[in-house]
């Protein structure tokens, strides 16, 4: 079940909030009865009318993109900041949102779609996708402060989850390291605040893999769309925790 006014919204008849007045204007039907509640949940059998037209579903789509640095990872920005979805915007006629988000100036990975139970699922945190990120840090990480994040470190809002971290390279001279590091959580800048808590702040922060996806032949600013069985494996993935990714 979901909001109708988020119904509307996805079937790409109006934004949200427009959706919302229509609602409230009585100028909305489900099952041909006029409904003004706006906390009405509706399922995928309700017919749903909008000034006496049907709704019809959107089709559902799917992209990965390559999220370039300076891009917020939102729909709209009242700062007038470029998003995510202006990428799309001469291509793509769905109402596309991202699933989950990368900081403004982190690249990387990041998926888009218009499906809500999809991105739901992807984001939940009872669903365990690993995230693997490169992180440029300052300073050189030493192996306690590595085996902390490894074993789960205490952040403002909890200890965090065991991480798979590895240091890649490092610069004594210039007093800088390379590490990768896979989450399966999605707090607010985690990765960020774990290399914060060790003592080795994040300088630069690419996400370079989700699940078993990653960034092949895209450049930033670049995008594709997922595969049916891509899709269908994510959510595998996210139900089971198990997915044979040579299938
Ligand atoms: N962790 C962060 O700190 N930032 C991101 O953008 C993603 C994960």
């Amino acid at each position: 079940m979901e909001r109708l006014q988020k119904v509307i919204a996805y079937a790409g008849v109006a934004s949200r909030r427009k959706a919302e007045q229509l609602i409230v204007e009585g100028k909305v039907k489900v099952n041909g009865v006029v409904v003004k509640e706006l906390g009405t949940k509706v399922s995928n059998s309700d017919t749903i009318e909008v000034e006496g037209v049907k709704l019809e579903k959107e089709d559902k789509v799917y992209f990965l993109l390559y999220k370039p640095r300076a891009y917020i990872s939102a729909v709209t920005d009242d700062k007038g900041r470029k998003t995510v979805t202006d990428i799309f915007k001469k291509h793509v006629h769905q109402r596309i949102f991202p699933v989950g988000r990368l900081d403004y100036d982190t690249t990387g990975l990041l998926l888009l779609t218009n499906d809500g139970e999809f991105s739901n699922l992807m984001t939940h945190p009872k669903f365990k996708i690993d995230k693997t990120y490169i992180a440029r840090v300052k300073g050189i990480p030493t192996k306690q402060g590595l085996m902390k994040l490894q074993s789960g470190i205490k952040l403002e809002d909890g200890k965090t989850a065991p991480a798979k971290v590895s240091m890649t390279s490092f610069d004594e001279n210039a007093g800088k390291a390379i590490c990768e590091i896979t989450i399966h959580e999605g707090r607010n800048r985690q990765v960020r605040r774990m290399f914060e808590a060790i003592g080795t702040p994040v300088v630069k922060l690419k996400r370079e893999r989700f699940a078993f996806l990653d960034l092949t032949g895209l450049s930033p600013g670049e995008y594709r769309q997922l595969t049916k069985h891509e899709v269908k494996l994510l959510r595998v993935l996210a139900e089971t925790g198990k997915v044979d990714y040579n299938n």
